[in-house]
């Protein structure tokens, strides 16, 4: 084992933020996003335009690749500065109301498309709404839909929970919380507000997912204003992830 030591800041950056209205996305994660910018890179080679964190976009890639995507599938939208995000808020404001700004955008510094790890994912060859592309849940978009979380990929904004997410479904719009996070929160059935709060609640403090891999210990831990330190191993992969909320979650895998 090896002892690191987690700044109480770091809690606000990592693969498992949750940017919400509630949870506004941190300066720090603003910050490391700038000394990350050339880590944004294509969602799909064929859209250069459109960036995502390079963790994100290299499981999309792969997802993509893997299912026979490439055309099937566009990408609309990803990674957004603070500038974009208010813009789209600004013209969607004057154009749609407030009713439906509410439901579909995001206030800026609520966005996870800020954080690089969303997409908004839409039909290929079919004209696109840029803030409501279609996105049906037959064919090749039904396919990614039910593969995504072996990618890493959760649907965000699922029907009927919108009193937690604070936002109305959203088909196309895709988040990258990575494996096995992904496949958890959807055998379980939970938005990433309640995955969260039920890894924070697991009574002996870990949480432990099989998968045909392997498998992942999955800790969380508050973070302190001095810092913490925890214990990590030596012979296996891990991962620490801030939660924008108090905490850190830590993953550790062990393959089979
Ligand atoms: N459409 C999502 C909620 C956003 O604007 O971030
Ligand atoms: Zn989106």
């Amino acid at each position: 084992m090896t002892m690191i030591t987690l700044p109480y800041e770091d809690r606000h950056c990592g693969d498992l933020i949750l940017v919400n209205r509630r949870y506004p996305l941190h300066q720090r994660a603003l910050e490391k996003e700038e000394a990350l910018d050339s880590q944004l890179t294509a969602a799909d080679p064929a859209w250069p335009e459109i960036l995502l964190a390079r963790p994100a976009a290299i499981a999309l890639q792969k997802a993509m690749a893997d299912l026979g995507a490439e055309g099937g599938i566009v990408p609309v939208s990803g990674y957004r500065s603070r500038a974009q995000q208010e813009k789209i808020y600004r013209d969607s404001l004057e154009e749609n109301g407030p009713e439906f700004t509410k439901k579909y955008v995001a206030l800026p510094d609520r966005s996870e498309h800020q954080t690089g790890l969303a997409i908004d994912l839409g039909e290929g060859g079919v004209e696109l709404d840029f803030i409501r592309p279609s996105f049906p849940d037959s064919g090749i978009c039904g396919l990614f839909k039910k593969e995504a979380a072996r990618y890493g990929f959760v649907l965000r904004y699922p029907q009927g929970q919108e009193p937690v997410t604070g936002i109305a479904h959203e088909p196309w719009h895709f988040r990258y919380v990575g494996c096995p996070h992904a496949a958890i929160m959807e055998a379980k059935g939970m938005v990433l507000e309640e995955y969260l709060e039920f890894l924070e609640g697991c009574s002996d403090g870990c949480f432990v997912w099989d998968d045909e891999d392997g498998s992942a210990q999955i800790r969380y831990i508050r973070g302190r204003e001095n810092g913490i330190q925890i214990d990590v191993p030596e012979d296996c992969p891990y991962q620490v992830s801030g939660d924008n909320r108090e905490g850190f979650i830590i993953t550790v895998w062990r393959r089979r």
